[in-house]
């Protein structure tokens, strides 16, 4: 076998066997083939696509390129949530307590932030203290003491996806279904996890564009995760504009307290309980769909899931009063506000662009070494189908560096399209595949 047969007959749009796959993807983790070869092949899949057959091998193969994590010790039907990747996407942080305030034991592995999308570990770093490694058996008990651990990715886990990942980042490979479903559902069946609730987004800040491409790695992700013996649901929902009014890591550890205390913007909360009641249906919490929503409302209205978030953060070192004072969390110096020029409508929101503009105003890397200024990001004000008047607040740019929240404001400016119809604001829960 040789590196460029394999190319030249993904060039050519033709399906590869498990061992040419396997002979790629091990080579290239084990340092034999090149990063050239590889981007090479990348290519030729996020062009020529892959069948389902191709897609089950690969992910088959990423998820043993390391260790698989075995969370039998811990007592109950474990429940992972997964999305995609948006801005302003902070569920996890409302989630996974709403979830644990109701009997489901929360085990998770989350990432950092990558390119314009934030990442959980990112967020959850922003609260003083808070820690997101532990090891294994610590992981173990905390879950069963405390119902809930979110903790950061380790590099044992599918070591295959994390460089190739690295290297699809940075060579426009990022927007596939086969390499989002391997990458995904490889990392997932490794974490150990019963069941899985994906939240697949669509739309200008989603990998996938279009609701046709997000089905469709739904239900591919779907059916792995079955062939695979874990009980599985997608959610797909809009990433149109931002979720929620708070991109940046600190602003959005803010807005999911709001959420937690009962308040916050009206789609995160939704987005939220439709989440978390899916994933107290899988674990075995309700009896059916309409008990899990029951369930879900109940821990957020009686506080229950804010105290559980207390006990989280408090568990893996975090100050927990960042949940009754939230000038404890980090606070930037400079405030940059994006006024309309014009009245009217909002008729969109970019969502892409104002994820980049918070990424250059401070809140995400530009390269894998950078420091995260924990403070910076952006609070929207206005949104898709609210109306304008001329020199009202769009949206407030923050940031510890001012040349950055200026540039973060002017970008954040462009993400706005004002006119002079009506819009309506986008449906947000499109579709639920089980
Ligand atoms: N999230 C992942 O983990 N991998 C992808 O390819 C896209 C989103």
């Amino acid at each position: 076998m040789n590196a460029v047969d394999i190319i030249n007959k993904k060039r050519r749009g033709e399906a590869l066997s498990k061992d040419e796959i396997e002979y790629m993807v091990m080579g290239f983790t084990d340092g034999v083939i090149p990063d050239y070869q590889m981007s090479a092949l990348l290519m030729a899949i996020c062009l020529n696509g892959m069948t389902k057959e191709e897609t089950v091998q690969l992910t088959g193969i990423m998820r043993d390129s390391g260790d698989t994590v075995d969370l039998s010790d811990i007592k109950g039907i474990k429940v992972d949530k997964h999305s995609t990747g948006g801005v302003g996407d902070k569920t996890t942080l409302i989630v996974a307590p709403i979830a644990a305030a109701c009997g489901v034991p929360i085990a998770k592995m989350s990432g950092r932030g990558l390119g314009f999308t934030g990442g959980t570990v990112d967020k959850m770093e922003s609260i003083p203290g808070f820690v997101t490694s532990m090891e294994r058996d610590q992981f173990i008990r905390s879950v069963n003491e405390k119902g809930i651990a979110v903790i950061g990715q380790t590099g044992h886990i599918a070591p295959a996806d994390k460089k190739m990942y690295a290297l699809r980042d940075v060579t426009g490979t990022t927007e596939s279904i086969a390499l989002i479903t391997s990458s995904i559902m490889s990392k997932k069946l490794a974490a150990g996890a019963d069941a899985i609730v994906l939240d697949v987004k669509c739309g200008a800040g989603a990998f996938m564009k279009t609701y046709e491409d997000a089905r469709e790695l739904a239900e591919w992700m779907v059916d792995i995760g079955k062939g695979s013996g874990k009980s599985m649901t997608a959610v797909i929902s809009n990433m149109e504009q931002p979720l929620g009014n708070a991109v940046g890591n600190a602003l959005e550890v803010g807005e999911a307290m709001d959420v937690l205390k009962g308040g916050g913007p009206e789609d995160i909360r939704n987005l939220s309980l439709r989440l978390a009641a899916e994933m107290i249906l899988l674990g075995g919490c309700a009896a059916d769909r309409d008990d899990a929503e029951k369930k879900a409302l109940e821990a957020l209205e009686s506080g229950k899931a804010l105290e559980k978030f207390r006990v989280f953060v408090a568990n893996q070192g975090g100050d927990e009063r960042i949940t009754e004072d939230m000038n404890l969390l980090p606070q930037a110096a400079f405030a940059v506000e994006v006024r309309a020029d014009e009245a009217g409508f909002v008729t969109g929101l970019d969502a892409m662009k104002i994820g980049l503009a918070s990424q250059h105003a401070g809140a995400g890397r530009q390269k894998k070494e950078d420091e995260i200024d924990m403070a910076a990001g952006i609070l929207l004000d206005k949104k898709t189908g609210d109306e304008v008047a001329a020199g009202d607040l769009l949206c407030t740019v923050f940031g510890n560096n001012k040349a950055k929240a200026e540039a973060g404001a002017e970008e954040a400016r462009a993400a706005y399209t004002i006119g002079t119809d009506r819009t309506e604001k986008p449906e947000l829960i499109k579709e639920i595949i089980d």
